[in-house]
């Protein structure tokens, strides 16, 4: 019989205008892997938060190793064995990986009173050595992928005594390589008997590591089910009450003579970017493939005048100087980021002020009367892409993961973006809101816009694509017409060194 080291029961949570939590149950069994999976705003982080004292719970009871539990913050939970990774980063830039690792619990010399950055190297070393993690202790966080960001916090947590390690979507900004190695991670923790609550929108992982899962939908318990038994189908219709389908593209829906938008010659910026030359027609969606580190991120950055790059740019075949983002907004680009909260939002203003804020520099003193005009756009987009907020004046930081980059996109499609980039923008999504984002981008490439989309779930890239070009280690290694294109194909061009 396995033992219940967890149970949550009747946990409710209420929010100025959400009520957040309606009484919902959990439990959890020593050893287990269990997904807690559910639409954006379904309540998932605000019931492990309630859990880990991140915030008090309003009612309902906790009883850990038999024991209520009523933790007053995150360190007594920790205390207890109950570690959380955030979806949200959360650790400090400025600092190094190891300083990163053991902040609270540095290691010392002369008595306790002098760090001793040496000893912590090496332990830090150790324990990524330990976790099979190619990472510099050494290395400022700042300088690092936010996937490695990311297993640096999952190697933080994981430093700790534990019995509880919860993940806040964990993989959405890994590498099919990180996440096969925290899957080791985590089978080697639940064969030491530590429990495991796994959040993820990736419903195929789901499958493969999780033991358990629990749905939840729209504050409520919707049910728990043994994975093995639980089809896909079946998951998605208890996440969002209704069945969705989902096919790949069949052929190119750009018009024959549709002109080319912008051209790309030559860009080039450092090693991870390096004479990357490619063309996009009006209302194409051209996918970029690739695995995680192939420079696709990089190219756009450098062309969208993030970071210094050579190279000529075209668009409407005009030659154009983009030194800075400025300049690519005002020639019609759009760039909606992989890592929201550094580029895409200003997670301390409203909802409203976030989606208009890219159209500002657009109004003259004269439009400055549309103002009202403009918020109104706001709201017809937070509409059009239901995002879940009480109202336009919400603080984004107070919305689900998924709502934030719902945001971000609103906010470029109301600055009206003749280009837009798309870096993963389905990342940390619910199903069901994917599939309006598709539809939408869908329609915005039929309105005549052009679309660059960076993903690397290989079935997005199949679903929305009317072209894909594939990058390996910096360089464009193909191009796939949709109508030829197959998860292999891709995958060998995404695997083609020089
Ligand atoms: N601090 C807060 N203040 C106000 N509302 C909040 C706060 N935190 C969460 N909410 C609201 O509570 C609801 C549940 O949010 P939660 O973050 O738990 O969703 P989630 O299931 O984790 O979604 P996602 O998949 O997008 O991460 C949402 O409507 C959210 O906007
Ligand atoms: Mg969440």
């Amino acid at each position: 019989m396995a033992t219940t080291i967890l149970s949550m029961k009747n946990i409710d949570k209420r929010f100025a205008g959400v009520h957040a939590l309606k009484g919902v149950d959990f439990d959890l069994q020593e050893g287990e892997i269990h997904a807690l999976v559910g639409e954006n705003g379904a309540g998932k982080s605000t019931l492990m938060k309630a859990l880990t004292g991140i915030f008090p719970k309003d009612s309902g009871e906790i009883l850990y190793l038999g024991k209520p539990f009523n933790p007053k913050g995150p360190k007594d939970s920790l205390d207890a064995g109950i570690a959380i990774v955030h979806q949200e980063l959360n650790m400090m830039d400025h600092l190094t990986v190891a300083q990163n690792l053991f902040i609270g619990r540095e290691s010392t010399k002369g008595r306790g009173w002098l760090l001793d950055e040496k000893a912590q190297n090496k332990r830090a070393s150790d324990l990524l050595r330990r976790l099979n993690m190619d990472i510099d202790p050494t290395e400022k966080l700042a300088n690092l992928t936010v996937g490695k960001q990311q297993m640096v916090e999952i190697a933080k947590a994981v430093s700790y005594d534990l019995k509880i390690l919860i993940l806040d979507e964990p993989t959405a900004a890994l590498t099919d390589r990180e996440i096969d190695d925290l899957f080791v991670i985590m089978r080697d923790l639940a064969k030491k008997g530590v429990a495991m609550i796994y959040i993820s929108h990736r419903l195929d992982e789901i499958g493969v590591i999780t033991d358990r899962v629990t749905v939840l939908r729209d504050g409520e318990y919707v049910g728990t089910e043994k994975t093995s038994v639980l089809s896909k189908e079946r998951m998605i219709n208890m996440m969002v009450g209704r069945v969705i389908y989902e096919q790949p593209k069949s052929h190119s829906m750009v018009a024959p003579d549709a002109p080319v938008v912008l051209k790309v010659t030559n860009l080039n910026a450092g090693r991870q970017v390096q004479n990357i030359s490619f063309e996009l027609r009006r209302g194409e969606i051209l996918g970029f493939a690739g695995l995680m580190g192939a420079g696709r991120t990089e190219t756009m950055r450098a062309l969208y005048g993030a970071d210094p790059a050579s190279g000529s740019i075209e668009i409407d075949g005009q030659p154009v100087l983009i030194r800075q983002p400025l300049d690519a907004v005002r020639h019609g680009i759009g760039y909606l980021s992989e890592d929201r909260k550094r580029y895409g939002l200003a997670i301390r203003l409203s909802v409203s002020e976030n989606s208009v804020m890219a159209a500002y520099d657009e109004l003259s003193p004269k439009m400055l009367l549309s103002l009202r005009a403009l918020e109104e756009t706001a709201s017809t987009y937070v509409d059009k892409l239901a995002v879940k907020t009480p109202s336009l004046d919400q603080l984004v930081k107070n919305l689900s993961g998924g709502n934030q980059q719902k945001v971000v996109i609103a906010k470029w499609l109301i600055k009206n973006s003749k280009i837009l980039i798309f870096d993963e923008p389905t990342r940390g999504i619910d199903v069901g809101a994917k599939s309006e984002i598709y539809s939408l981008m869908a329609e915005l490439a039929a309105e005549g816009k052009s679309i660059i989309m960076i993903s690397s779930e290989l079935n997005e890239v199949l679903r929305m694509s009317d072209r894909i070009a594939v990058m390996c280690e910096g360089r464009i290694t193909g191009f796939v017409d949709i109508a030829e294109a197959s998860q292999e194909k891709i995958m060998h061009l995404a695997t083609q060194r020089e």
